[in-house]
């Protein structure tokens, strides 16, 4: 675990309310189109990557998704989720603290279907960081599985949370993934910050050949 990248975010997690967050969405509207490509049925196994405290994980829910997985670095994000979640309803999200960077129990899953990261990647800017990222995701998403991947485009910021962020466009995020995952869509997307700021994202659906 990266100690300081986990303190990092459990400050944020802790000095803000979670619709103050600068990546908070009410609906995550372009995520969600993406994912009803992917011919989910409701009990395909959903690994949502740096979920932080996402209403992405409550309309996998109120969707009627069995086997959803949400992960992050920040122990307090996902505690803030839960709480908003309550406690039956958040019974239903196996839920993992762990590094994407260094992981421990990530990389023991298997047979997941959909694999999906908003704004997470983006986050590793270094080599070893994006390998193990890499690593993980092709040991655990199976073949014939979803990766769903946003981040800042070209013409985006080159910081978030006040740490530097690498930008993508479609072919860059194809290069990285490999050409075992075949690129199925792709849009660019202008999202609001709370403050009104816009933020250019890239989002794109792969699919594992
Ligand atoms: C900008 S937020 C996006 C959160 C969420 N995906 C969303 O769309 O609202 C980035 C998230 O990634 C998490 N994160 C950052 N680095 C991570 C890492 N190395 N491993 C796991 N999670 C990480 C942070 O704690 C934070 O919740």
């Amino acid at each position: 675990m990266n100690n300081s990248m986990r303190e990092h975010w459990n400050d944020v997690y802790s000095s803000k309310d979670v619709n103050q967050l600068g990546w908070y969405e009410k609906a995550p509207t372009p995520c969600l189109e993406l994912l009803s490509k992917c011919k989910a049925t409701k009990d395909m196994t959903i690994l949502d990557v740096g979920t932080g405290a996402s209403t992405f994980i409550d309309c996998l829910i109120e969707e009627g998704f069995t086997n959803i997985i949400a992960t992050d670095i920040s122990e307090m994000a996902l505690s803030k989720l839960r709480e908003r979640l309550g406690k039956e309803t958040a019974s239903l999200v196996r839920w993992i603290v762990d590094d994407i960077t260094k992981p421990i129990h990530i990389q023991n899953l298997e047979g997941i279907d959909i694999w999906h990261d908003r704004a997470v990647l983006h986050f590793l800017v270094k080599d070893n960081e994006r390998n193990a990222y890499l690593s993980t995701l092709k040991k655990v998403v199976k073949q014939g599985g979803y990766v769903i991947i946003a981040t800042f485009s070209l013409k985006g910021a080159s910081k978030c949370s006040g740490l530097d962020i690498r930008n993508y466009d479609e072919n860059l995020l194809a290069e990285l993934l490999g050409e075992d995952f075949e690129l199925v869509e792709h849009f660019d997307y202008m999202y609001h910050m709370p403050s009104g700021e816009a933020r250019p994202y890239i989002y794109t659906l792969f699919r594992r050949c």
